[in-house]
């Protein structure tokens, strides 16, 4: 996989919602399956999740769309705007996840589509901690991010876990559960 931006600055220059939508669009067409991660959680029996930097509400509507309770969190205001245009019914909130405070506490706690890599650096671990906040006892955190040079490591996430009281339950290399024996792309299921 050809590197990514390296912050988020630069990928919101370089691309424009309606295009971020189409690329799943155009990938539910051509037969692939554009709701991997929704499937992975949804395998956890969630009764409530919240998508953590939801961006235009991928991750968030489909599983709302399997009966699963979302709050949708993202410090992006127009991701957030998107999102709410798409599904009005459910709630979205612009927020930096490093500054999450609310009364509700999740089954699952999701960060999709290199989330983690995108906060700020500096804030990483205070966003992984306060995702573990919003978390119920025994539940989960599920982040799926690349590899690049620049990026967090898989130790360095694994350490910001730690430190907010979770421990690591699975890695795959993807969503669809394949085994992580090294590679460029992890999913980490980490739980309070
Ligand atoms: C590549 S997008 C992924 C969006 C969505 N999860 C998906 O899979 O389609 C990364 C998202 O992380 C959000 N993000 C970056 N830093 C954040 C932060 N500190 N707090 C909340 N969201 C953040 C961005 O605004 C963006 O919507």
């Amino acid at each position: 996989m050809p590197d990514l931006p390296r912050d988020w600055n630069q990928w919101r220059e370089q691309i424009d919602l309606d295009r971020y939508d189409e690329r799943w669009r155009r990938m539910a067409a051509a037969g692939g399956n554009p709701h991997g991660e929704a499937d992975l959680i949804e395998s956890y029996q969630p009764a409530s999740v919240l998508d953590g930097g939801c961006g235009t509400g991928r991750v968030g509507v489909e599983l709302a769309r399997r009966g699963i309770a979302v709050l949708g969190v993202d410090a992006d205001a127009a991701m957030i705007a998107a999102a709410q245009a798409k599904a009005p019914d459910l709630e979205w909130v612009a927020v930096d996840l490093a500054e999450l405070e609310r009364p509700e506490r999740f089954d699952v706690v999701a960060l999709a589509g290199n989330v983690v890599p995108y906060v700020a650096a500096g804030r990483r671990g205070d966003a992984v901690a306060a995702c573990a906040r919003h978390l119920r006892p025994g539940g989960r955190l599920i982040a799926g991010f690349q590899l690049q040079d620049g990026w967090p490591t898989l130790a360095d996430y694994d350490g910001w876990c730690t430190a907010a009281g979770l421990g690591l339950e699975d890695r795959f290399a993807t969503w669809d559960r394949e085994p992580y024996v090294g590679g460029a792309y992890a999913v980490s299921v980490h739980r309070l």
